[in-house]
């Protein structure tokens, strides 16, 4: 199974640009940039990845983000994640940034978007991985602010598929960003959101019903909602689904209790995405195996998930055709 599963063909659609920031990474930028940071070695870093909730999570990922200062730290960021992509066989990428975390540092949305930006191009024509790019809210920040970083992608608007929305899920509803997703609709833009991570199912209700997503970054407390789950399977709203985020940050105590195979076979469309691999420990097939070793499952089952990623993905009918046929003989033939 673990053979089938390195070389199965993935889809990745929940991947934080910003944590994917190794920790050896981490200290060659903050030399690079002159930034001080409060660890001593590699060792040290790795020891503060413990969290308890999500909350002590973020209060770290954002202190991390720090050492990204210049254009080349955005682009050398993006390219050792796409090169780990390439490794786990993920044949397209849909990644989220956070510009509020680097414009509130004072870095120019057009550093940390060109950089991210030129890395993609380079992944598609040296790697021939194909990506897009979704910027993310915060959404522990107010209304004026998301305002103000829809009006600055503006330029980019070519570079940038859709808008999504994380950071701090409980204390922070989502209908304070009804106005701006509601803009950002009618300027073009798709839009996605984390609901249903540490929050409850009425989340994901709202927003479906008030941000018009179209997918569900988290979405695992569905499960507390029969109408909302029989609503998701009959209108094939996807969910991202990220396994060792959700073990890493207590959502789940256990794999073994994790709902997402239960999903699946409910006919749910469910991913497997890494969300914030350099914090969680691990990436797409890592993610992939911590499933199936806690849930026995066969091999077309696996593959769901993948054909699951592409039908959510935002690609072409016929990219998406072009990649369920890579996966379908990759499975007939294993
Ligand atoms: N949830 C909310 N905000 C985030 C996450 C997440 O999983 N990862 C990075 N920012
Ligand atoms: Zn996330």
């Amino acid at each position: 199974m673990k053979k089938f599963i390195q070389a199965l063909p993935k889809v990745e659609l929940h991947l934080h640009i910003e944590g994917t920031l190794e920790p050896e990474l981490m200290f060659e930028l903050a030399k690079r940039n002159n930034v001080d940071i409060p660890f001593q070695s590699i060792e040290e870093v790795r020891q503060a990845y413990s969290f308890h909730n999500l909350q002590s999570f973020l209060d770290i990922y954002y202190q991390g983000a720090n050492v990204l200062i210049k254009e080349q730290d955005f682009f050398d960021i993006t390219w050792a994640y796409l090169l780990r992509c390439q490794e786990d066989n993920v044949l397209h990428t849909e990644i989220f940034f956070d510009p509020q975390t680097h414009t509130a540092r004072g870095i120019a949305f057009d550093t940390v978007v060109n950089g991210i930006h030129r890395a993609l191009a380079k992944g598609s024509d040296e790697l021939g991985i194909s990506s897009k790019l979704i910027m993310c809210f915060l959404r522990h920040l107010d209304e004026k602010s998301a305002f103000e970083t829809l009006s600055q992608a503006k330029p980019h608007k070519d570079k940038i598929i859709g808008v999504g929305l994380d950071s701090t899920e409980i204390g922070h509803p989502v209908g304070k960003f009804e106005r701006v997703f509601n803009e950002a609709i009618n300027q073009g833009f798709l839009t996605v959101a984390h609901a249903g991570e540490e929050g409850p199912a009425s989340n994901i209700r709202d927003a479906l019903d008030l941000l018009k997503v179209a997918r569900i970054d988290h979405g695992v407390s569905c499960s507390e909602d029969n109408i909302l789950l029989d609503q998701l399977i009959a209108q094939r709203i996807p969910l991202t689904v990220c396994p060792l985020s959700n073990i890493k940050l207590k959502v789940f105590d256990q794999m073994e209790q994790h709902n997402i195979v239960d999903l699946l076979l409910k006919g749910v469309c469910v991913t497997i995405n890494s969300d914030d691999p350099a914090y969680f420990g691990g990436y797409m097939t890592d993610n992939f195996i911590a499933v199936t070793d806690a849930h026995p499952m066969e091999k077309a089952q696996v593959a769901q998930f993948t054909i699951n990623a592409i039908e959510a993905s935002f690609i072409s009918d016929e990219e998406k055709e072009r990649l369920v046929n890579i996966t379908q003989t990759y499975l007939d033939q294993s």
